[in-house]
């Protein structure tokens, strides 16, 4: 079993702070280094278990990257320069890292074999492998490569037009590297707008790309070139401090420059609609992504309705959001989020077991969950199910709870924000 934390209720949250690094960004900044020509810097890089794996599985192929405190550099000598890895490519705990490799790799004419946890080896893969099959790739697997270990020879691929079954940033983003190195041109529909960190990369990174609402076109056999990155603070980390913020009496909290890119900031919406005490100031879009300060305060929350276009825009938030509205007065419906069954864990199994035993009264639906608040929540033992989300979320729980929490696996909470507990007790006052 992992590390155990006792968390106690606290009167106010007050303070500032500088948001690690977006993982999503930070992922895909080290795959744009790797494979463009030249040397891309990249700063506010997030150290976390998840971006780490995406280091290493590229120093496996043949990429030098030096690492100091928050700076990475990574050496790029384009696409031909990537080479067979000897050891097994270990993404941990990262479907990131697996899904988006599995498209980058797509166009190589080597051999890879991807391993990863526990966690990986339940989360579905065809639905990357299926579009890069067809698009020429050879890849093999347990259950027909539905999951890992999964072994890839890529090369000589043809262009497709894809039309998303599932609404998946992942999955867009994979075809978009294998489209990058494909014969022509790839077309691929979304069926919901989801995170646009890999088309914004493609332009930073001197590369080519026409998007028309939900069609997306890129062209093969494209050289991108090494560029500086600067990553913004990952808002689906500030997501639990502006609940904390929300929830917790007269507080007062600044988050500083956060990502506010609109296909990520649904929990900003959502805050907004359900009534929160919330602002941003030192808004600028002048970078290749937006950023802003967020400022909350406590708040009076009522329920909503979170569905359709907008569950994309905040899928990874769900777990937080439910916190939310366990203090809102009213109802809060949360649909159309079937993805959550296969995260890190089935978010939303974990998210209604683990609230459940604080005391909240939310019940599971087929592609969701419905909450009704507000509810004052009791002590319990808990568990974070070694998913960091839940993690999180269960310790701003523990900071509202009547008697003291005991979290069971807290240590989940360093796959993308490692000073989490750190961060939370410069605000506790
Ligand atoms: C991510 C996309 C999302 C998200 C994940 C990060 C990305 O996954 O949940 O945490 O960086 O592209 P899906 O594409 O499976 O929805």
């Amino acid at each position: 079993m992992g590390a155990q934390k006792l968390i106690h209720n606290v009167n106010r949250l007050e303070g500032l702070l500088n948001i690690p690094g977006d993982k999503s960004i930070s992922h895909r900044s080290v795959m744009f280094g790797a494979i463009a020509n030249g040397t891309t810097t990249v700063s506010n890089f997030l150290k976390g278990e998840d971006c780490l794996s995406t280091i290493r599985c590229f120093r496996e192929l043949g990429v030098e990257i030096e690492e100091t405190d928050y700076t990475i550099t990574i050496h790029g000598r384009g696409w031909d320069h990537l080479r067979e890895p000897i050891n097994l490519l270990n993404v941990g705990n990262s479907g990131t890292t697996i899904r988006l490799m599995l498209g980058l790799l797509a166009g190589r004419t080597f051999h890879s074999t991807f391993i990863g946890d526990d966690s990986i080896a339940k989360r579905p893969m065809r639905r990357v492998i299926n579009p890069l099959r067809e698009m020429g790739a050879r890849i093999d697997g347990r259950s027909n490569g539905e999951y890992t270990p999964l072994s890839l020879r890529g090369g000589g691929l043809k262009s497709i037009t894809y039309q998303m079954p599932v609404a998946s940033a992942q999955v867009k983003s994979a075809l978009l590297f294998a489209g990058l190195q494909a014969e022509g041109k790839t077309k691929i529909i979304e069926s919901a707008k989801t995170r646009d960190h890999t088309e914004r990369m493609i332009r930073h990174f001197g590369g080519d790309i026409y998007i028309d609402d939900l069609s997306i076109i890129v062209e093969g056999s494209q050289r991108l070139f090494g560029r500086h990155v600067d990553v913004p603070g990952d808002i689906s980390s500030a997501a639990f401090f502006l609940v904390a913020g929300a929830v917790v009496p007269e507080s007062h909290i600044t988050l500083n420059r956060v990502g506010l890119n609109p296909t990520r900031k649904g929990i900003v919406e959502v805050l907004e609609k359900m009534g929160a005490n919330i602002n941003i100031s030192s808004y600028n879009e002048e970078s290749f992504e937006p950023v802003g300060d967020i400022i909350i305060q406590t708040s009076n929350l009522k329920g909503t309705v979170i569905e359709g276009e907008l569950i994309p825009r905040l899928i990874d938030e769900i777990p937080i959001i439910a916190l939310l509205a366990t203090q809102a007065e009213g109802q809060t419906i949360i649909r159309d989020a079937e993805e959550l069954k296969v995260k890190e864990t089935n978010r939303i199994d974990t998210v209604v077991k683990e609230l459940s035993k604080l005391g909240a009264d939310i019940v599971a639906t087929k592609d969701g969950m419905i909450i009704n608040g507000p509810t004052k929540l009791h002590g319990s033992k808990v568990s974070s199910h070694g998913d960091h989300r839940i993690g999180m979320m269960l310790a701003i729980a523990s900071l509202i709870c009547e008697e003291p929490v005991e979290l069971e696996n807290a240590e989940a909470v360093a796959v993308s924000y490692p000073e989490f507990f750190s961060d939370l007790s410069q605000l506790i006052k």
